[in-house]
């Protein structure tokens, strides 16, 4: 029997023994509490509630404008849907990057005011202080390395990183120095397959990747993307399984119609 199969909650452990066990882990955002319910009843290991709330629920154009009070708000809502995953929060640009006091604090906020499990941080080697203090006081850290969408005024681009032997070279030095500062997994981003399959056997923790290839332990993608809720993002990384923009799209456009015509509320659909 599979791991998740057997176990009641999920927990960072898990995650380790089923890497251990050659078990994938299975990883999605979510942003609110009905949703949430629907992916952890459906099995999910993980549930990330992801800074990609700033695009696909606020409508920004980068995740950089979100605060900690919006993550904060998004993962109340997703902790209350949930019974049985891991559920990760997305440390927000700026909550963390200045020095390790405010990243501290910031990480403590998330834990007392959400009831989330863990908390995600993207980058190596410069936020390794903070990792380990907020690793010091008892909370589970996630890295996340290759494509940072937090620092993409610096990139310019959302392209594969890593490519070239100079920023692989740093990325591999960044995921042992996270594995070795505490973090119990790392999500690994648009990287050459074969830059991700060398990471993911060269650490005892978990890599979950998104664009990185199949020989990571795990994979995560953005719900929103994944159920054809939002259909404009198309990279050649994700597989779609639902188009439920246009299965919404065409049951609104049936309201309107019964509406307009008459035939709603019918008899039966009114007191
Ligand atoms: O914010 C997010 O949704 C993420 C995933 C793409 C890994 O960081």
């Amino acid at each position: 029997m599979s791991i998740n199969k057997e176990i009641k909650k999920v927990t960072t452990n898990t995650l380790q023994k089923m890497k251990a066990a050659g078990e994938k882990i299975s990883m999605l955002t979510a942003y609110d509490f009905s949703f949430a319910k629907i992916i952890d009843g459906a099995g999910i290991d993980v549930l990330l509630v992801g800074d990609s709330a700033s695009n696909v629920m606020a409508g920004h154009e980068t995740t950089v404008p979100f605060t900690l009070e919006n993550i904060i708000y998004h993962a109340q809502c997703v902790v209350r849907g949930i019974d049985r995953c891991l559920v990760v929060v997305d440390m927000p640009f700026g909550t963390y990057q200045s020095n390790s006091d405010i990243a501290l604090a910031s990480a403590i906020r998330i834990m007392k005011e959400t009831g989330g499990h863990s908390v995600k941080m993207e980058g190596g080697e410069e936020i390794l202080d903070s990792v380990k203090r907020i690793v010091a006081a008892g909370i589970p850290v996630m890295g996340h390395l290759g494509l940072t969408p937090q620092s993409i005024y610096k990139f310019g681009t959302y392209t594969v990183r890593a490519k070239e032997e100079d920023e692989a070279n740093k990325l591999r030095r960044d995921a042992k120095l996270l594995e070795e500062a505490g973090c119990f997994a790392i999500v690994l981003e648009k990287i050459p397959a074969a830059l991700a399959k060398e990471v993911s056997l060269s650490l005892s923790i978990p890599t979950i990747g998104i664009g990185a290839g199949a020989d990571c332990d795990g994979q995560v993608l953005v719900m929103h993307d994944m159920l054809g809720i939002n259909t404009e993002f198309k990279p050649r990384f994700l597989r779609q399984y639902l188009n439920i923009h246009e299965l919404s799209s065409a049951a609104v456009k049936q309201y309107i119609r019964d509406v307009k015509e008459k035939s709603f509320p019918n008899e039966k659909e009114q007191y």
